[in-house]
């Protein structure tokens, strides 16, 4: 078959599809592998989500497709949420969309809103999808650098304003994935400025907002003053209520843009199933205290993570947020080789800090989604390889 779309040259292959693959070879050789690569969570969503997702099923007329907007209950659960975490009051009909999960509405958004030449400002290290999603439409990338020094926080400043003139588009993600960084609100006011000043969307990436560990949600854009005229913030239920496989998130904010992502969906997708919606609403609505709970056991986990990593000489921080250890790799290594070679060595997977771009190089990311027995045993045969170089 001789079909080889030149746009399609941009999407090198996924790291993890990648990884997937070396991984089902190794366990079918009987290897026991710990996987603390992928952000995807191991615990369970709470029972009376699953209830409800079960009880919607059982209704014979809750199998047909779905309006393109979810249904009017949905919105409004969203529109509950940022009312109750930040005292936001957003319109349902004219705010927000649901997503089958963020991933699709961030790569989707892409297509929707930008032209061939335009420049988008991607965060490096960063989620990769802003990246793809950009260069799929041929438009091109210019990374802002995320350095420890700076709170792994952009500096808006040294961006050349030959590259400000063509830029339409600005990703954010706070937490911060990789790094578990936080901004605080004073930086998106800054960000919303610099937006309107320079006629840029700002897109923040939400997805770990209430995966923190001091009882408290991390900022929303969107409580920034002015936010609703310049910005989009995609959140989503995969982290914050371990719904990761249910594909159900939110883009919230600027009507034109939800306007224009919206359509492309009409045409991309078919919304989502209604027992999803339904447990959808029981998340956003429903008891809320288990996910200070799961926050505590994800805390448990970086404090062993983290001591662990400095017994062997390695310096990482404890996250304030997220799920990630954010580390330095052994001096004299390349993030990848180390990788690749504890892996094969002890059978420990986790992700190299290069896979999310230059500035990740030296880095390694622990995702804390292994029980603190498996996370332990992984962390002992590390230490164990390690120790073995001398
Ligand atoms: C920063 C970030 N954004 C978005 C996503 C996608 O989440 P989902 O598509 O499950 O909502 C992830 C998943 O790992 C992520 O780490």
């Amino acid at each position: 078959m001789k079909r080889n779309p030149e746009r399609m040259k941009q999407l090198s292959p996924y790291f993890f599809a990648r990884l997937s693959q070396r991984l089902a070879e190794m366990k079918a050789q009987g290897r026991d592998v710990i996987r603390l690569d992928e952000g995807s969570p191991d615990m369970p969503p709470a029972a009376h989500i699953i209830k409800a997702l079960n009880e919607s099923a059982i209704h014979s007329d809750h199998h047909g497709y779905q309006s393109h907007r979810g249904t009017p209950d949905l919105r409004q659960a969203w529109v509950g949420l940022y009312q109750r975490l930040y005292g936001i009051n957003l319109d349902p009909d004219q705010h927000i969309i649901p997503l089958l999960g963020s991933k699709e509405g961030i790569f989707h958004l892409s297509l929707a809103m930008l032209n061939p030449s335009d420049i988008v400002l991607v965060p490096d290290p960063g989620y990769i999808t802003y990246t793809r999603g950009a260069l799929f439409v041929g438009a091109d990338v210019y990374r802002m650098p995320l350095l420890k020094e700076n709170g792994f926080l952009p500096d808006l400043q040294a961006i050349p304003s030959e590259v400000i003139n063509k830029t339409s588009l600005m990703w954010l993600n706070y937490p911060n994935n990789p790094t578990a960084s936080l901004a605080d609100q004073s930086f998106f006011d800054q960000v919303i400025v610099f937006a309107k000043q320079n006629d840029i969307l700002v897109c923040h990436d939400a997805a770990y907002t209430q995966v923190t560990y001091n009882g408290q949600p991390a900022p929303s854009l969107l409580s920034s003053p002015g936010a609703l005229d310049v910005a989009l913030e995609f959140n989503s239920l995969s982290k914050s209520h371990n719904m990761a496989g249910w594909r159900t998130a939110a883009a919230l904010g600027n009507p034109d843009a939800l306007q224009a992502l919206f359509s492309l969906k009409t045409n991309a997708d078919s919304s989502l199933f209604r027992p999803i919606i339904d447990a959808s609403i029981a998340a956003l609505e429903g008891d809320q205290n288990w996910i200070q709970e799961r926050n505590a056991i994800y805390r448990q986990r970086s404090d062993l993570v983290v001591a662990s990593l400095l017994q062997m000489g390695i310096k990482a921080d404890l996250p304030s947020a997220s799920m990630y250890v954010w580390a330095s790799v052994p001096q004299g290594w390349k993030s990848m080789d180390f990788a690749a070679q504890l892996l094969e060595k002890t059978g420990v997977s986790l992700t190299p800090g290069v896979v999310f771009g230059e500035y990740g190089e030296g880095y390694m990311r622990i995702a804390l989604t292994a029980s603190i027995e498996r996370a332990q045993v992984a962390m002992d045969r590390m230490g164990e390889w390690m120790g073995s170089w001398h």
